[in-house]
């Protein structure tokens, strides 16, 4: 094998230098995600290994993406900087011819006749396509002044190695990018579905109207008279109360039975939220407004328009939102956070509060001008104690629901467990009593008819019994014996009739027959 001269030697150190350089920069580059990072690190190398003046690397516009991005490095040793400019002309040849560009001299190069150095700014440059499948999907160039001389050889392979090279390692951080943004977009929207979805169902299974507002008693009667006033206009409505007394039921009514049904209906806690974050979830938000702000969100009043908002624990939310809220209800203005203007809304605003918030005013906690602007109209929803008559047709309408969750037909209970519960003093309301009829439909097991020692601990000490876990026992044996004494009692009376008995003993056949079974009484027993 002949044995390489000196001048053979330091060409192919020259070559081996010029690999490793390349080497080491596509490692690089492939340890980094963000495509700006490639991009950076891509024209870095190429400016220090071309020693240019300055460098350009710019990726075209594609897809969706509606324009593209580009990145300039200028030597560290360059006074000033050079006024960057990648003329069209030169970037349309490259585009054209698909191979990588020298020019020695701008001034005397023919193919470019009309354009100039500009002073020598842009004397000398080298401009390569980036290829990946047959598409030219960027471009890098670079220039050097008249003061240096023009570039080599060993600079325009060495461009043109690095951008090819480079190309489809850029282009695949792109996609990723690209496929993460859409999925986030995806995952919102998917969240989004399935709020309208509980929502919808929610709205659906109360089937809204005042139907689904249960209560004959007068207090209740004076709410939904008050409610039905206000359902045919646009004023801002407080509804007030203790906590589980149907003021979101009530707000939804009102809105379902208003000229707004057509629209939504969007419900927000103003509590435990920082001022911006509530903002930003009531108003919306321009992209890059605050850290984690990556692009606008259209916020719950625009979602709402047309439509209703409901503000719940009104009472809870910062100062400054709240003289955003008064802009809204005195302007119909919207102001998302970073927007530069306001923007018009067409909603109706109910709110509710089971705070003070007349003394919250007079600590300054609460604006006075929004309170006043707030409550127009008040809805003031008593507590349940003060609507006691109301509890046997709350039960049977739980009962009801109950049955249909569970599919159990003939859910009742005892007038014994009745009147316990109307004895109770429900701090937690009608939800509270809708959670005691649930919790008891579950663990009742005497098909489906409910007992007294199927409610809780809490409801039967409440309601005035001594039932201690002792004593428990004694209880239920008192109650039992009671019971089978009563049901021999009316069966004798009435001939061993079962029908009779039952509907005299406020049971139904079944809960009757049930209890029969249990306590092994038949209907000769009774004759
Ligand atoms: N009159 C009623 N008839 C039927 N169901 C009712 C009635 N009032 C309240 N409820 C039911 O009680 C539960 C609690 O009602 P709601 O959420 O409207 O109370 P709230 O006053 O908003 O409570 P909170 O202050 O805790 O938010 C709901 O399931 C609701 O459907
Ligand atoms: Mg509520």
């Amino acid at each position: 094998m002949p044995v390489p001269n000196s001048g053979q030697t330091d060409h192919l150190q020259v070559a081996v230098n010029e690999l490793q350089a390349i080497n080491s920069l596509i490692e690089r580059i492939c340890s980094v995600r963000e495509t700006n990072h490639i991009m950076s690190i891509i024209i870095n190398e190429l400016v220090k290994l071309t020693q240019a003046d300055q460098g350009v690397i710019s990726l075209l516009p594609s897809g969706d993406q509606t324009s593209g991005r580009t990145i300039v490095r200028t030597r560290p040793q360059v006074p000033e900087e050079l006024p960057y400019r990648v003329s069209e002309q030169l970037s349309g040849w490259v585009l054209k011819h698909r191979v990588v560009l020298l020019v020695n001299d701008l001034d005397r190069d023919d193919r470019f006749s009309n354009l100039s150095s500009e002073g020598g700014q842009f004397k000398s440059l080298i401009c390569a396509p980036m290829i990946v499948r047959g598409d030219v999907v960027g471009l890098t160039s670079l220039v050097r002044r008249s003061a240096r001389a023009p570039f080599s050889d060993a600079d325009v392979r060495q461009t043109g190695i690095i951008s090819s090279q480079s190309a489809q390692i850029l282009a695949n951080a792109l996609l990723m990018e690209e496929l993460a943004r859409k999925n986030e977009l995806l995952q919102e929207s998917q969240s989004r579905l399935e709020e309208e979805n509980v929502r919808l169902t929610d709205v659906i299974a109360d089937s809204f109207a005042f139907e689904g507002v249960i209560g004959h008693s007068e207090a209740i009667r004076n709410v939904l008279a008050l409610a039905s006033k206000v359902c045919s206009n646009n004023s801002p409505v407080l509804i007030t109360g203790p906590t589980g007394t149907g003021k979101e039921l009530i707000a939804r009514a009102i809105h379902y039975n208003s000229r707004r049904r057509n629209g939504a209906f969007v419900v927000k806690n103003c509590g435990v939220k920082t001022d911006t974050l509530l903002e930003s979830e009531l108003f919306g938000h321009v992209k890059g407004a605050f850290t984690g702000a990556h692009r606008d969100k259209p916020g719950l009043f625009r979602e709402a328009s047309g439509g209703t908002i409901f503000l719940d624990e009104i009472g809870d939310a910062p100062m400054s939102t709240q003289m955003a809220i008064l802009r809204v209800i005195e302007d119909g203005e919207i102001r998302p956070v970073g927007a530069s203007r306001p923007e018009h809304v067409d909603v109706r605003v109910l709110s509710a509060t089971n705070s003070d918030l007349k003394q919250a005013m007079e600590s300054k906690e609460f604006r006075s001008d929004l309170f006043y602007r707030i409550n127009a109209v008040t809805i003031n929803l008593p507590p349940l104690t003060e609507r006691r008559d109301d509890i046997p047709l709350l039960v049977e309408h739980f009962l009801k629901k109950q049955s249909i969750r569970m599919q159990i037909e003939n859910l009742s209970i005892t007038p014994e467990a009745l009147k316990m519960l109307r004895q109770y003093s429900w701090p937690g309301n009608i939800r509270q009593l809708e959670n005691e009829i649930e919790r008891a439909t579950l663990i009742c097991d005497t098909g489906g008819l409910i007992d007294v020692l199927d409610l809780s601990e809490e409801v039967r000490r409440g309601a005035g019994e001594t039932v201690s876990a002792g004593d428990g026992g004694q209880m239920r044996g008192a109650v039992e014996k009671l019971e089978q004494e009563m049901i021999v009692k009316t069966l004798q009376e009435n001939g061993g009739n079962i029908q009779k008995s039952a509907r005299l003993l406020g049971l139904t056949r079944k809960g009757l027959k049930d209890k029969m079974a249990r306590y092994g009484i038949s209907a000769q027993d009774s004759e």
